[in-house]
């Protein structure tokens, strides 16, 4: 499935406060992509609790954290010493660990690491998961919380970074907390905020949202969404739905549209002095 080519992906990076539903737009936003079967899209679960895996469907039997932790074992134990055969480890391991489904690969990072130990392999493995990363036309990367972990545990740069929020002063307020710290830590080319969960239009309208925040549109409460979950099955699963309809205007307002008809996903030329938020059909 890997491609042989050298092409930059696509990275976009999903955060947000707890519970707004980075997870449940993130597994939209591959299903979406995916749909058209020219693009090799590589989801990353950056959450400890891999619960993007289950979103997708996906049984996880080995993540990041793990190779790592194998492999401070070995080195701790005197097995492995010999730098290129460390990295011929991890170059394995990393690829093992990388489920694939048709177009759709998929990587759980894991727990996250002590503090301050082994920068080495951290910076071995983050170089690594760049470099699979250009074989594939889109990563997706369902963050924790803040951007910082994702910055630290899984790329440092994304092109696209995606606040979540629900309706609430609070998600939006991480949003801007959010928008706040990446705009000095990370290196990203576009963002925008996506407002989940919305029960009206009217909701919608009424919301003041913070002008720093360039909202890409609202996803509204769909029973789907929420019954596919209570009852553990896969997004990629969902024939259609308002939700996921909603997703794909407000990729398409950042810049990544994927035609309704054809399927087919073709980068806008320039959306990045877009401000206005816009209604969606819902
Ligand atoms: N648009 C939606 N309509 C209905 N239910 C939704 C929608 N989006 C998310 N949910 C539900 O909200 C709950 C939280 O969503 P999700 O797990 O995606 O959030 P999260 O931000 O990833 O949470 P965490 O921070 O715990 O990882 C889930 O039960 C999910 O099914
Ligand atoms: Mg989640």
């Amino acid at each position: 499935m890997l491609k042989p080519q050298n092409k930059k992906a696509s990275v976009l990076a999903l955060c947000g406060k707890g519970g707004v539903g980075k997870t449940s737009l993130s597994a939209t936003i591959v299903k979406i992509l995916s749909s058209d079967s020219d693009n090799k899209v590589l989801a990353i679960d950056a959450d400890p609790a891999v619960g993007l895996s289950t979103a997708l469907g996906i049984d996880v039997t080995k993540t990041v954290d793990d190779i790592r932790n194998e492999l401070i074992r070995r080195v701790e134990s005197g097995k492995t010493t010999d730098k290129m055969e460390m990295l011929s480890m991890l170059d394995y391991e990393m690829l093992s660990a990388m489920k694939e489904n048709n177009n759709i690969a998929f990587l759980a990072i894991g727990r996250p690491e002590k503090e301050g130990c082994y920068c080495q392999v951290n910076h071995i493995l983050k170089d690594l998961i760049v470099s699979m990363a250009d074989n594939f036309d889109f990563v997706v990367i369902d963050g924790e919380a803040g951007i910082e972990q994702v910055n630290r545990r899984v790329m440092e740069k994304v092109t696209h970074l995606i606040l979540v929020s629900d309706a609430s002063a609070k998600g939006l307020n991480v949003a801007k907390t959010i928008k706040k710290v990446s705009d000095t830590a990370i290196e990203y080319e576009k963002t925008g905020l996506i407002l989940n969960r919305l029960r009206s239009k009217d909701e919608y309208e009424k919301l003041v949202i913070p002008a720093e925040l360039d909202c890409l549109g609202w996803v509204p409460e769909d029973d789907t969404i929420r019954s596919f979950d209570i009852e553990g099955k896969s997004i990629l699963e969902i024939k259609d739905s308002p939700a996921i309809k909603s997703v794909k205007n407000c990729l398409s307002e950042i810049g990544i549209r994927v035609s309704l008809k054809r399927e087919k996903t073709e980068e806008k030329t320039d959306n990045r002095n877009r401000k206005s938020a816009v209604a969606l059909t819902g």
